[in-house]
């Protein structure tokens, strides 16, 4: 059995930072939470005394999805009243399990839909093994979900010694990186195929590269990513950190399109169909940056340099752990974490300096998936 070994290195950043800094991912739940309903519209009456399963994989802490999770909660209630409803969070081991536990309790500031202490008989588990296996017993599962998670490949195949993200490598990686992520991609749908009653529900919002080829802080400005190679590599150059550290700062990722999402389903010999799991929809869409979104909308009563210290968070709520982990362990804590914060410091005076062509607009591809009766 293999593990992967993005679990080594990829975490969001804990103690609340996650979703305090990431409104752009609640965002894009929020916006398609009618595709959860929908999905629950449509499973079948599970068996008699059997709890309701539903399941959000990659969840971080938790708190961009609890609106979601209601709303998926007060479906199940309407339809299956007085089931026990169970809602399993998976994630990676590295993930700040605490957190996510203190949002589903209300402990955290955000006192909105808090559906733990709302409705009665709702059973809250968590997983911190990877999504790319079998996490929940066969057929147990009712509905499963996950958003801007599956991105994330089980393991690099190849280091990528141009850039810090597959988007920016040569060819040969980047056909590494797609083949790691069609396997991957495989082994995430035969997994969730196995844990799925029949006539179950899947839905999906993966980051992607859409028909025209725009991806996550690469849409109509400057490439984010680009951004991110030129700063680390200016260190590099500066000689503040090592050719290793340069080179091991790349992130796990890779942005599947359509075809590759569909690909699996359209291929009558391949064993996700076999497993009985069928597409229903799929499309891409973007959600603008809201950090953008409220500098353009302040007219100018936001200054560039309050912008960019609004926007540099969501930005390193994500990427920090790439950066901080490509650090030689040989240095000190208050070494590396010098040499991040000069990073994301350099990045938001860039943004402060000239904010044009500066947001991370989301880019997603929405997925709708059941599992044959
Ligand atoms: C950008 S966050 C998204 C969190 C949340 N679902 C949302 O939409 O805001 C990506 C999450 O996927 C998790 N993740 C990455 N690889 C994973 C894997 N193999 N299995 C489970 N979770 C994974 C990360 O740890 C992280 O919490």
């Amino acid at each position: 059995m293999t593990i992967g070994k993005t679990g080594a290195t990829v975490a969001m950043k804990g103690a609340g930072y996650y979703s305090q800094s990431t409104r752009g991912a609640k965002d894009v739940i929020d916006n398609a939470t009618g595709m959860l309903v929908e999905a629950v519209a449509a499973i079948p009456e599970p068996p008699a005394n059997t709890p309701l399963q539903i399941a959000d994989f990659g969840a971080a802490d938790g708190g961009t999805s609890k609106k979601a999770i209601r709303e998926t909660v007060v479906a199940l209630r309407n339809r299956f009243p007085g089931r026990q409803i169970l809602v399993t969070y998976t994630d990676l081991p590295s993930n700040d399990y605490s957190n996510l536990f203190k949002n589903i309790l209300g402990l955290t500031e955000d006192q909105d839909n808090n559906y733990y202490t709302e409705f009665q008989d709702i059973l809250v588990h968590a997983c911190g093994i990877g999504f790319h296996r079998q996490l929940l017993p066969d057929a147990s599962l009712d509905f499963g979900f996950s958003a801007t998670a599956m991105h994330y490949i089980s393991e690099k195949p190849c280091e990528i010694n141009n850039h810090v993200h597959v988007v920016g490598a040569g060819v040969e990686t980047r056909v590494a990186y797609a083949a790691r992520a069609a396997t991957d991609w495989e082994n995430i749908l035969l997994g969730r195929a196995a844990e799925l009653r029949p006539g179950g529900r899947l839905v999906f919002m993966n980051f992607c590269k859409d028909e025209i080829g725009r991806y996550l802080g690469n849409t109509d400005g400057i490439n984010m990513f680009d951004t991110f190679n030129q700063l680390w590599r200016g260190m590099h150059d500066e000689g503040r950190i090592s050719d290793a550290e340069y080179l091991q700062a790349s992130f796990p990722q890779y942005y599947r399109n359509t075809e590759e999402f569909s690909a699996p389903f359209q291929d009558v010999t391949s064993p996700v169909r076999a497993a009985g799991l069928r597409l229903i929809s799929i499309h891409t869409g973007l959600v603008k940056c809201p950090y953008r979104a409220a500098f353009e909308d302040s007219s100018n009563s936001m200054t560039t340099r309050e912008f960019a210290v609004s926007y540099i968070p969501t930005l390193r709520s994500w990427s920090e752990t790439v950066f901080l982990n490509a650090l030689d362990p040989s240095r000190s804590p208050e070494e590396r974490e010098a040499l991040i914060d000069l990073f994301y410091q350099r990045y938001e005076d860039l943004v402060a300096a000239n904010p044009n062509g500066h947001a991370m607009d989301y880019v997603h591809c929405y997925i709708a998936i059941e599992k044959e009766l």
